[in-house]
């Protein structure tokens, strides 16, 4: 129920009271404080600024640009400009440079390798890992084992134009015959030769007479690419059999697999994908990971 009042002064607060009392309740109109009603009116003032001055209303195709022309994307492409002028002393540098002298800078390596770190995390560490340290199949980059090389020149074509990388001319080729797929050596030979890769890597052989009839079948089909005792061969990126570091894995079953019908891994070419002063970096990089030569 509401009753009507006339209005009335509340004795204890000063306060007009209110002309209608709801079921006898009534209510006072005390004003807002002053404080508050000030900062009521500079809130309304400073957002008719920021519409004035900042991007403020959408409409359908786009939005109120605000007279100071602000835009985080127009921010982030300052700092990035920014950030490239204070490069560009040390980019001039680094692409006019070989490694060697570059190698000899340290302020100038410094930004070389914080830079192929950047670049290897975005390109490269999907397959080779963050740390480089590879994968199955995916050679760790971090020691001296290498298929192709560690020199600079080497690390530099291998990454410019990749490994049986497809649409790239200058690709390094190297093609493993499958031995068991296209009948060219029995089951049991594969076993054999099997057994006497295993030897070489210093895992004694569980049938030495395998392993003996192996090492003829080795020196037969395989030293051309792997070498004597399995010492390897870069001019054809055939991996160094003498030691316990597997491209894809040695155990016997996996040993077999390969020589039966090999897999043959492919790393993508660069050289279209990223400027030479990106691949300059990446080629110091993983040239200072541990294996350089
Ligand atoms: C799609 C996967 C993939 C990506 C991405 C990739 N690689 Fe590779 N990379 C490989 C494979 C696979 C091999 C080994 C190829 C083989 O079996 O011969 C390899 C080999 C290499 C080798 C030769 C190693 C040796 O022992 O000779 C280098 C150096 C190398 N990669 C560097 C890089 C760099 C630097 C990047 C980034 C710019 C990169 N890779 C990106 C897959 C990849
Ligand atoms: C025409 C050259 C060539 C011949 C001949 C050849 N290989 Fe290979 N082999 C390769 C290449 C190249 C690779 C590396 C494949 C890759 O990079 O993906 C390889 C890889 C391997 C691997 C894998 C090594 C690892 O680290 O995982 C084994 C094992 C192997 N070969 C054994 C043999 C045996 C045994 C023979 C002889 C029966 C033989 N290969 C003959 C070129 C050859």
């Amino acid at each position: 129920m509401t009753e009507h009042r006339k209005y009335e002064v509340d004795p204890v607060t000063g306060s007009p009271i209110h002309p209608y009392s709801w079921d006898g309740i009534g209510e006072l109109e005390t004003p807002p404080p002053r404080w508050w009603v000030l900062t009521y009116a500079a809130c309304v003032v400073f957002a008719l600024a920021w519409w004035v001055l900042y991007p403020a209303w959408p409409y359908i195709a786009g939005y109120t640009k605000g007279v100071l022309g602000f835009s985080t994307r127009v921010q982030v492409a300052e700092t990035l400009a920014a950030a490239k002028a204070a490069q560009a002393p040390y980019n001039d540098k680094l692409a006019k440079l070989d490694y060697a002298a570059i190698a000899a800078d340290p302020e100038l390596s410094t930004f070389a390798l914080a830079g192929g770190k950047a670049l290897f995390q975005e390109n490269c560490s999907q397959c080779h890992g963050s740390g480089a340290a590879g994968n199955v199949g995916y050679p760790n980059l971090l020691d001296d084992d290498w298929l192709w090389g560690g020199n600079y020149a080497t690390l530099e074509q291998t990454i410019q134009h990749g490994i049986r990388a497809p649409g790239d001319d200058a690709t390094r080729v190297a093609q493993m015959p499958a031995f068991g797929k296209d009948s060219m050596l029995t089951r049991a030979q594969i076993d054999d030769v099997t057994a006497y890769v295993l030897s070489l890597s210093g895992t004694a052989p569980a049938d030495p007479a395998a392993a003996e009839r192996g090492a003829q079948l080795f020196t037969d089909n395989c030293v051309a690419c792997h070498g004597e005792k399995g010492v390897g061969n870069r001019d054809v990126g055939a991996p160094k059999l003498a030691d316990s570091i597997w491209l894809y894995a040695g155990d016997a079953k996996s040993v077999a697999a390969q020589v039966f019908n090999p897999k043959h891994g492919v790393m993508p070419a660069w050289a279209s994908r990223l400027d030479p002063l990106a691949i300059k970096k990446l080629v110091l990089y993983v040239h200072s990971l541990g294996g350089g030569e």
